[in-house]
């Protein structure tokens, strides 16, 4: 007999998805949605004169990913792999996704197309349109305390759900899907899509997932940085600094297990009232009205301060990525409704070219720099990870083995 019950949907046995190498070249345009899983869309060159520099600064582009953010290629990637590894299915395993907004999203999208029951684990503080969209996929919400700078209690509260019989925590700090995705998804569609000498890849962690994608860039541009953004107000790469700010997805006070910091070479800081005043002119005179979040200023920021600080010329590209699109920040916005175009102008575009070369950026190739930053990593992570794990992170042949594991689960 058929249940027509809502109570108890019809649940998906097993959806296939594809693996990096199909997400990076799908074989059919969809056998289903998981395939549209991949930058499938084309970068963004700014124009000079928004940018200030003569360098080129390209963006690539993340509103294209299904559920608006390419943060679903993480959470799908540390859904496929667990899959692979024979550790869940949608029969019997609860999903659990702790996040500022845009990797629960995609909890709650991937949870949606294989079947499985998904609970997203986030800060009460973040925009509403975030949270309308994970419900809207049905996925459940538990909610901490705070904002975008407490995303540490999210993952103390995933842990605990974790605990439960037949859960499986998407960890996105710390599991190597989200590297691995990067790595070779994004970083390969980057040197696939953008031309040119890549001097250097921009982007502010949060997981710190898509600053794996600059490890690719070094294999074919050795020279190319790895500059990791942060907002000014929650500092804690530059120095240890914690606080709150405005930028969501990004600035979690901790450095990620995942972030490989051998390689990590300049770390930026932004204004975070900046981001917000350029996104205003970038919707409201250059009118893009979808394409871009306010983390995404945040890099666009940090790229141009990369290219003035390094001096790059209108041969040179520094790439940076838009994690989300608009449709998560009207909110923000809408406060802003009274600012005349002048006024968006003077707080936006002049404010960022009036930027001093070298303000805020630092060089973390020192021997110092990173066992300060190791240091810092071992002080969130000791609690769940011993000592000589931690310590093998500092070998490159750490990295080798993870980035070898591409290869080894599309061979499965
Ligand atoms: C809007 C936004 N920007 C940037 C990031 C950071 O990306 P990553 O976690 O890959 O470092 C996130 C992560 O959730 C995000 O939601």
């Amino acid at each position: 007999m058929i249940n027509t019950s809502p109570a108890s949907p019809p649940r998906a046995t097993f959806v296939p998805g594809p693996g990096y190498e199909e997400m990076l070249h799908p074989r059919s345009q969809a056998r289903n949605n998981l395939y549209r899983i991949g930058w499938h869309g084309v970068p963004l060159e700014l124009p000079s004169h928004v940018t200030g520099v003569d360098a080129r600064i390209v963006v690539m582009m993340g509103y294209t990913f299904p559920s608006g953010s390419h943060k679903v290629g993480a959470t799908y990637s540390i859904v496929m792999e667990a899959e692979k590894d024979g550790l869940i299915s949608p029969e019997r395993t609860r999903l659990i996704g702790p996040s500022t907004g845009n990797f629960g999203i995609g909890t709650a999208w991937t949870s949606f197309q294989k079947g499985y029951d998904g609970v997203v684990v986030m800060p009460d503080g973040m925009s509403p349109e975030r949270t309308a969209r994970i419900r809207a996929y049905g996925s459940d919400i538990v909610f901490t305390p705070g904002t975008e700078s407490d995303v540490i209690l999210t993952i103390e509260k995933a842990k605990e759900l974790g605990q439960e019989p037949d859960t499986y925590v998407l960890a996105q700090f710390e599991n190597f899907a989200n590297y691995r995705f990067h790595y070779y998804v994004t970083g390969t569609s980057i040197l696939e899509k953008v031309g040119g000498r890549i001097r250097a890849f921009v982007s502010a962690p949060g997981s710190a997932g898509t600053l794996a994608a600059g490890d690719r860039l070094k294999e074919r541009f050795p020279e190319s940085l790895t500059v990791a953004a942060e907002p000014v107000q929650c500092s804690t790469l530059y120095n240890g600094g914690v606080g709150q700010h405005q930028i969501e997805g990004i600035g979690d006070k901790m450095v990620p297990l995942i972030l490989n910091v051998n390689s990590l070479d300049r770390v930026a800081m932004v204004d975070d009232q900046m981001c917000v005043d350029l996104l205003h002119y970038f919707v409201t005179v250059l009118n893009y009205r979808y394409e871009f979040g306010i983390s995404a200023m945040c890099n666009v920021i940090a790229a141009i301060q990369t290219a003035k600080t390094e001096r790059l010329g209108p041969d040179d590209v520094v790439v940076t990525v838009a994690t989300d699109g608009l449709d998560r920040y009207y909110s923000y916005m809408d406060r802003l409704v009274s600012r005349t175009h002048e006024e968006s102008k003077r707080l936006g575009p002049d404010r960022v070219h009036a930027l001093e070369a070298g303000a805020g950026l630092l060089d973390t190739t020192s021997a110092a720099q990173k066992a300060r930053l190791y240091d810092l990593k071992a002080r969130t992570w000791k609690t769940w990870y011993d000592d000589a794990y931690l310590a093998s992170m500092k070998h490159d042949a750490f990295w080798d083995k993870e980035r070898a594991r591409v290869a080894e689960y599309d061979a499965r």
